[in-house]
């Protein structure tokens, strides 16, 4: 019997938005204080609490954060940063702004993660740091890499935009390098609109990060204009603006109360899906990090043209005549025409992130879903390949 297509539209993802935050959100709007201040400190002290790291700053973006992990490093002109190919822009594009040369390396088949052998040889005199990145909540293998960056006195910067909840041979992500950047834009586990936030251990670096965040500016606006502040402060050095206001603090306060419940219900319809596609051959999944746990940012399936005879162009376009939202993460940097233009990169480079990227398709996956919206995209995929 051919499957009722449902009228509604299942999106890829959506926030989880209660009245907590509206009413968080409020209160703020309310307060007078809309820019960095309790809430924002509230919400750096329960990311330390939920990750285990030492210190947190509130940003505006998990890119920012990148950026200024990097900077704080004294990561510029002359250097190489060693990034997988296999990911979202931001984390190469921030090297580039620093006028440092982002070295794409590529990733494993199963796990989409980047591939420590090929970091071993990517690393030159000239390399500066590492940014692994944890592609869909998958942790990757941070013991291989910290072991490399150890050797030869490398900077680890965590791309974890996707991680928030991820574990890695029992600890959370968040104080494993030497600074972690996480991501709250609005299709993220958690959301604070747009927003992000640093974690590290290191209490000098986290000293240079805050001053970084805000123009170098020795203290930021919560300690010039609240009650105990002062008026003078002084530029110690360069910076840029990317301080995290309240109304994200108190958004993130919120979100973080409920992000073990989100990432719980990911995981049940992660492992529905899991269960449904393993009975259906030519399509293959993400495998998970030994030792490691997702937080299921993202569920995805790489199909086999071939054995499905379908393309990953037209499953898509099908999906949608299903009323199912889907999309692609990520394009390979290197077959995009700005890392080709710019660093002579080209299709064929990194088989390993090809042969993901080519029949990679991401499916709808967040905690308002329920097991039959999970069933109901399998049996469209099985209708649509005739199994
Ligand atoms: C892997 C990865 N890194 C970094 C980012 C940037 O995050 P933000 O939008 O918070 O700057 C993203 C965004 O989705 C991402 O997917």
């Amino acid at each position: 019997m051919a499957l009722t297509k449902r009228e509604d539209f299942l999106a890829l993802c959506k926030p989880m938005i209660g009245d907590e935050e509206v009413t968080a959100v409020v209160d703020i709007l309310k307060s007078g204080w809309l820019t960095t201040g309790k809430a924002v400190k509230d919400f750096e002290q329960g990311v330390c609490d939920y990750t285990g790291a030492k210190h947190a700053l509130g940003l505006m973006s998990c890119t920012g954060g990148l950026h200024m992990a990097l900077a704080a490093h004294g990561v510029g002109p002359g250097d190489e940063v060693i990034v997988p190919t296999y990911t979202f822009v931001a984390t190469a594009h921030v090297v580039t702004w620093l006028g440092a040369t982002p070295v794409l390396v590529d990733s494993d088949p199963q796990t989409f993660n980047i591939d420590p052998a090929a970091i071993q040889k990517a690393i030159t005199p000239k390399t500066k740091a590492i940014i692994p990145v944890h592609i869909a909540g998958n942790p990757c293998d941070m013991d291989a890499i910290m072991a490399l960056a150890k050797q030869h006195k490398l900077v680890v910067i965590e791309d974890a935009a996707h991680a928030l909840g991820t574990t890695y041979k029992g600890r959370k992500i968040g104080a494993i390098g030497d600074v972690t950047a996480f991501s709250f834009y609005a299709i993220k586990n958690m959301t604070t609109g747009e927003g992000g936030m640093l974690t590290t251990d290191d209490e000098a670096l986290m000293t240079k990060l805050r001053r970084l965040a805000y123009f170098g500016v020795n203290k930021d606006a919560y300690d010039r204009y609240g009650k105990g502040g002062s008026w003078y402060y002084q530029v110690e050095g360069q910076g840029y603006k990317y301080n995290m206001d309240n109304i994200q603090g108190a958004m993130g306060v919120e979100q973080l109360k409920k992000l073990d419940t989100f990432n719980a219900k990911r995981t049940e319809l992660a492992a529905a899906y899991t269960k449904r596609f393993s009975e259906i051959k030519g399509i293959r999944l993400q495998e998970i990090q030994e030792g490691g746990e997702s937080c299921w940012h993202l569920f995805t399936i790489v199909i086999d043209e071939d054995t499905l005879g379908i393309t990953r162009a037209d499953l898509i376009d099908k999906l949608k005549e299903y009323n199912i939202g889907t999309s692609v993460h990520f394009i390979p940097l290197h077959l995009h025409p700005f890392y080709q233009e710019q660093y002579g990169y080209k299709e064929g480079d990194f088989p390993g992130a090809e042969s993901v990227y080519k029949g990679l398709i991401t499916l709808p996956l967040y905690p308002g879903m329920e097991e039959k919206d999970v069933e109901y995209v399998v049996e469209a995929i099985k209708e649509i390949i005739g199994v």
